[in-house]
């Protein structure tokens, strides 16, 4: 417990708010500036954020890390997230000068090949946060000799909750829309068009990366269950201490051919292989 209370009190730290802009109904975009100290983040991480002296709500609440940049002196962190209850509107009360407090970065993000050639992102929702910093570090890596395509399948329920979608383009070869109700792109689910473009994508060097609600993964689970192509997925579990400690995050991971054990998502995850979790 002394050790989990150092590690916590260490990866702690105030930050300021630069910026909280709303950019669609029910959706923020947060700029915050942290002290040096706030460790380089990896995509796939998140922050556990809360508002300083407030008891209700008393837990802090996970997001993940939209994007990352250092500056002399200090480091800014982006957030993007939905309002979804009492912790997210709070934050979405939040002006500039503000303080948050800030505990992270946490988790292990995702684990990318240098050399891979097609890299897929499929995001359903606000799931396309953790998804962009992704697709920003790709952007950084050394070329492969044929070039690299970053391509996004972007869905929400409506053209409202499709957030984010100025910022993938500019990172992306090509971004692909879909809404369940037909307002912006495509009418349907994403992992439609995501099906039908899949066979074209050479298989040992294209790697699918997704975060999006667990029916959106849990299709896409099928869908690859039977290919060659490697897929990890980010999953958003309710979470209470990020750190390990209190195992209110467990998910069910395949261990064998039909025993499942339980892995904490804030630790071993968020991200997972998509074939280790159990989708039933
Ligand atoms: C690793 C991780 C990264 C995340 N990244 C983002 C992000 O970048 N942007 C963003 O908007 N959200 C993100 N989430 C979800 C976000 O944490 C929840 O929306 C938030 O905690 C809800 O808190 P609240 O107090 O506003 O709502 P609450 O009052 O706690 O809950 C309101 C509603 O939201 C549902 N809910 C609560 N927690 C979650 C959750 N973790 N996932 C799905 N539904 C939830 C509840 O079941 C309830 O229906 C992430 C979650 C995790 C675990
Ligand atoms: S949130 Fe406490 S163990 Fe994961």
């Amino acid at each position: 417990m002394v050790g989990r209370n150092l590690e916590e009190a260490e990866r702690n730290v105030a930050g300021r708010v630069l910026s909280n802009r709303k950019t669609a109904p029910g959706h923020f975009h947060l700029i915050l500036e942290l002290p040096d100290s706030f460790t380089d983040p990896f995509p796939g991480q998140f922050v556990m954020v809360r508002i300083p002296g407030r008891t209700d709500p008393l837990l802090a609440r996970p997001l993940s890390i939209y994007g990352f940049s250092r500056q002399e002196g200090g480091a800014r962190l982006e957030l993007l997230y939905r309002v979804a209850g009492k912790g997210t509107a709070l934050l979405a009360g939040l002006h500039t000068g503000g303080e948050l407090q800030v505990l992270g970065p946490l988790g292990r993000g995702f684990r990318i090949a240098p050399e891979l050639q097609t890299i897929v992102l499929v995001s359903g929702g606000i799931g396309i946060a953790p998804l962009t910093f992704l697709a920003e570090h790709c952007r950084s890596l050394p070329a492969v000799p044929a070039g690299r395509e970053i391509v996004c399948y972007a869905g929400a329920r409506c053209s409202e909750a499709l957030v984010g979608l100025e910022r993938m383009e500019a990172l992306c070869s090509r971004v692909v829309v879909t809404t369940d109700d037909g307002t912006c792109g495509a009418c349907g689910i994403v992992t439609d068009p995501l099906g039908r473009d899949l066979p074209l994508f050479p298989p040992g060097e294209t790697a699918v990366y997704a975060c999006g609600p667990r029916p959106m993964l849990a299709c896409l689970a099928d869908m690859l269950r039977e290919s060659p192509v490697s897929c990890q997925v980010s999953v958003e579990e309710r979470m209470a201490c990020g750190l390990g400690a209190c195992l209110g995050c467990a998910v069910a991971v395949r261990s064998g051919e039909d025993s499942l054990v339980y892995a904490r998502a804030c630790k071993e995850g968020p991200v997972f292989d998509i074939h280790e979790l159990d989708w039933r």
